[in-house]
């Protein structure tokens, strides 16, 4: 994996601030110098588009993150702002960050520390695309809200509410079209989105000064519990309680439900698979489930759904099949032992589909609705069934492109393959 150089300029984050600099001025906070002692930008100077190929063409004596200021710059405020509006209008944040009416998050934000580099990543993230920074409030709120029903520590608290709004910020060091494409990566592209916790955790502890709890948080928070996460592929003892926390907060912040919709969609995530997720912040999920009242969100009627099931099995079969054929080209220990190890999870997998009762659904285009309390109750299940298979189906592919990317071309070829079926939209 291409690892993070301080002293060059990144030609991503450098395309980013200059997006920043179009709406508000963004200039030196010190002399900006060559490693070489070539003075690029005088302190006080505006950052302007001339000066991107300087930047970038030289080694720096420090980094740009360090040197560069945005006038404003995203504050405490404008953080605590949107949090307020996601607290208002997401129902699931409501037994997360609502104490008796009060917004109780909003403290810990307002103590998050902004410094320059802080300010200039957070201003970067909010120019960086619609949701970026809503996302990452989004990750923080629901962070704190499960650490405080686990009783976590003070400073626990404290590191999710920095580690929460800047886990991603090694996204910002990344090509846009790989974040904009992430239904259909290849095997570069996924490696190169999955360094963003190590650049993430180097701007932080090397640049920003942030320390190492929350650079450590930032680090792991794609880790999973059972091993089956990255970049390093640790296993639950191996990562910080504040890590634990962001990285369930972080899934669930990509499987719950938005304004408009019920808390059904992440019930049935939980319900598919929770052995990737710490078991002590799993059981905080389930007790903010509990607390919800749920009226099914209805987006298919019930022949549509019991299509819908009919192929899901008919993808599930196409995926068993795929990984059969791959057995007979694969020669290497190791790319076996990859397929071996894909093949158990996807085992798993389909077990998980099972237990929610849709997997035994047979011959014929009939589905019994009288396990449910109503048809629209059965119908909101195929759909967030649905939805999280194919979710954990991607999870998967990622997986395997990460791990495949040390094998040799043909081997390569066969996971990519493998890839395509996982990642299928239908
Ligand atoms: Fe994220
Ligand atoms: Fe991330």
């Amino acid at each position: 994996m291409s690892s993070y150089d301080a002293t060059r300029g990144n030609p991503h984050f450098l395309d980013r601030v200059m997006s920043l600099a179009e709406h508000e001025a963004v200039v030196a906070s010190e002399d900006i110098y060559s490693e070489s002692g070539i003075k690029l930008l005088a302190k006080g100077k505006p950052l302007s588009p001339v000066l991107r190929e300087r930047l970038l063409l030289q080694r720096l004596r420090r980094p740009l993150e360090a040197c560069l200021a945005p006038a404003q710059g995203v504050a405490a405020t404008d953080i605590g702002q949107i949090a307020h509006e996601l607290i208002e209008s997401w129902p699931i944040l409501a037994p997360l960050c609502l104490d008796e009416g009060r917004p109780w998050p909003l403290s810990w934000l307002a103590q998050v520390p902004v410094n320059q580099v802080t300010a200039l990543l957070l201003s970067v993230s909010a120019r960086a695309g619609a949701g970026v920074l809503r996302h990452a409030v989004l990750v923080t709120l629901v962070a704190l809200g499960l650490a405080r029903r686990m009783q976590a520590s003070p400073e626990v608290m404290r590191t999710l509410a920095i580690a929460g709004l800047l886990h991603d910020v090694g996204e910002l060091y990344v090509a846009p079209e790989v974040l904009s494409s992430r239904a259909d990566l290849s095997l570069d592209d996924w490696r190169a989105l999955a360094v963003h916790p190590l650049t993430g955790a180097k701007v932080i502890e090397g640049i920003a000064g942030l320390g190492a709890p929350v650079a450590l948080a930032v680090l792991q928070h794609h880790e999973r519990h059972d091993g089956t996460g990255y970049p390093r592929r640790l296993a639950g003892a191996a990562m910080s309680p504040a890590a634990k926390i962001l990285a369930t907060a972080e899934a669930m912040a990509g499987l719950i439900p938005g304004p408009e919709e019920s808390s059904l969609r992440a019930s049935v995530a939980f319900k598919v698979i929770t052995s990737d997720h710490a078991p002590a912040v799993v059981a905080a999920v389930r007790s903010v489930l509990n607390e919800m009242s749920d009226a099914p969100d209805v987006e298919m009627t019930p022949l549509e759904a019991v299509v819908e099931i009919h192929r899901l099995i008919a993808y599930i079969g196409d995926v068993f099949m795929v990984i059969e054929l791959a057995g007979e080209r694969l020669a290497t220990p190791g790319a076996q032992a990859l397929l071996g190890d894909i093949e158990a999870r996807f085992t798993e997998l389909h077990r998980a589909f099972s237990r929610t009762g849709l997997g035994g659904v047979t011959a014929g285009y009939e589905v019994s609705w009288l396990d449910y309390e109503s048809p629209d109750e059965g119908v909101a299940e195929v759909a967030a069934v649905a939805r999280e298979i194919r979710w954990r189906l991607r999870e998967l592919a990622r997986d395997i492109a990460l791990r495949a990317s040390s094998l040799a071309d043909d081997e390569r070829t066969v996971f990519s393959t493998l890839i395509g079926t996982l990642t299928r939209r239908r």
